[in-house]
């Protein structure tokens, strides 16, 4: 007889000898998906008999993980803030470091009633657009992407998490002339930052399973910070605060970056592990 007990056990083992470092999680989570049950009520009853159909469910799950897909893609949902977000292979899987960029604008924000403008730039899920509206709630918000399929799937959350009101989404490069009247309070922008060189170092469900698009920048990562830093004085206003994500040895360049086309009030910003994670700045 198959047990969560058991079937824990063996895929444990499965997964850390495929190189998974968070092997346990994982099959607590496709544990949940495959019975349909809290992994606590999982944890509660360890010996209850699992059907041969929750059987061949879990196997499935377990072989797309074996072959490191990442767990969000496999469940088609990841935690991000307080939300659910829906993900796919076609955007980036909302990461809990980016969580520094709404934390950082919501520190500088007097009172969250005001009806405050957002502009996210490159929004994939819309993980950091719609988790700033969901504190913000007279706010409205505009998304914009390079890749229509990712913009599909921040309408869908936009709809699901119910802002679709509250927002629209444009499909356009950052560089072009952007039909946006420059009277936005905030812009918010994580755009690919790694560098091709560290293509080989990324785990395989980054490397093989997230859109290139999403992760990777020329100029050793830089590129996308200096094309945006050419647009950005186009698109504030006198006292608009704009949050963009870094990796966490590129704060000084980036400042730099912006400084050049006149950027003040840059500050550098760490993630809660104490890694620099987000530079803002003012026009
Ligand atoms: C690092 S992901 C960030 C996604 C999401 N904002 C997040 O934080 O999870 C970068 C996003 O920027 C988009 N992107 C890349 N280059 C772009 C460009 N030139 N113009 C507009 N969007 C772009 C990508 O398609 C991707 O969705």
């Amino acid at each position: 007889m198959n047990t969560p007990r058991e079937i824990r056990k063996k895929a444990i083992l499965q997964l850390e000898g495929a190189g998974s470092e968070t092997s346990r999680l994982d099959v607590d989570l496709l544990l949940e998906e495959a019975l349909d049950q809290s992994a606590m009520d999982i944890l509660l009853e360890p010996d209850q008999k699992v059907t041969k159909k929750e059987m061949e469910a879990f196997q499935e799950l377990l072989a797309r993980r074996i072959a490191r897909e990442p767990v969000s893609q496999i469940l088609g949902k990841k935690n991000f803030w307080s939300l659910t977000f829906r993900v796919s292979s076609d955007c980036l899987t909302p990461r809990p470091d980016s969580e520094t960029l709404i934390e950082a604008a919501l520190k500088d924000i007097r009172d969250r009633n005001t009806a405050l403008k957002i502009l996210d730039l490159g929004t994939g899920s819309g993980c950091l657009l719609l988790s700033l509206m969901s504190e913000l709630p007279n706010s409205t918000g505009v998304g914009i992407d390079i890749s229509d399929k990712a913009l599909a799937v921040a309408e869908y959350n936009a709809l699901k998490l119910g802002f679709s009101e509250r927002c629209e989404f444009i499909l356009s490069d950052w560089t072009e002339q952007l039909p946006l009247p420059r009277e936005f309070d905030i812009i918010l922008c994580n755009p690919p930052y790694i560098s091709h060189e560290e293509r080989a170092d990324l785990a395989p469900e980054v490397r093989d399973y997230e859109p290139h698009k999403a992760l990777f920048a020329e100029d050793n990562g830089y590129s996308e910070y200096i094309r945006l830093a050419e647009v950005m004085p186009k698109l504030v206003k006198a006292r608009t605060s704009i949050f963009l994500e870094i990796g966490h040895t590129q704060g000084n360049r980036t400042a730099e970056i912006f400084k050049k086309t006149g950027a003040r009030n840059i500050r550098i910003i760490q993630d809660l592990a104490g890694r620099d994670r987000c530079v803002a700045l003012k026009y």
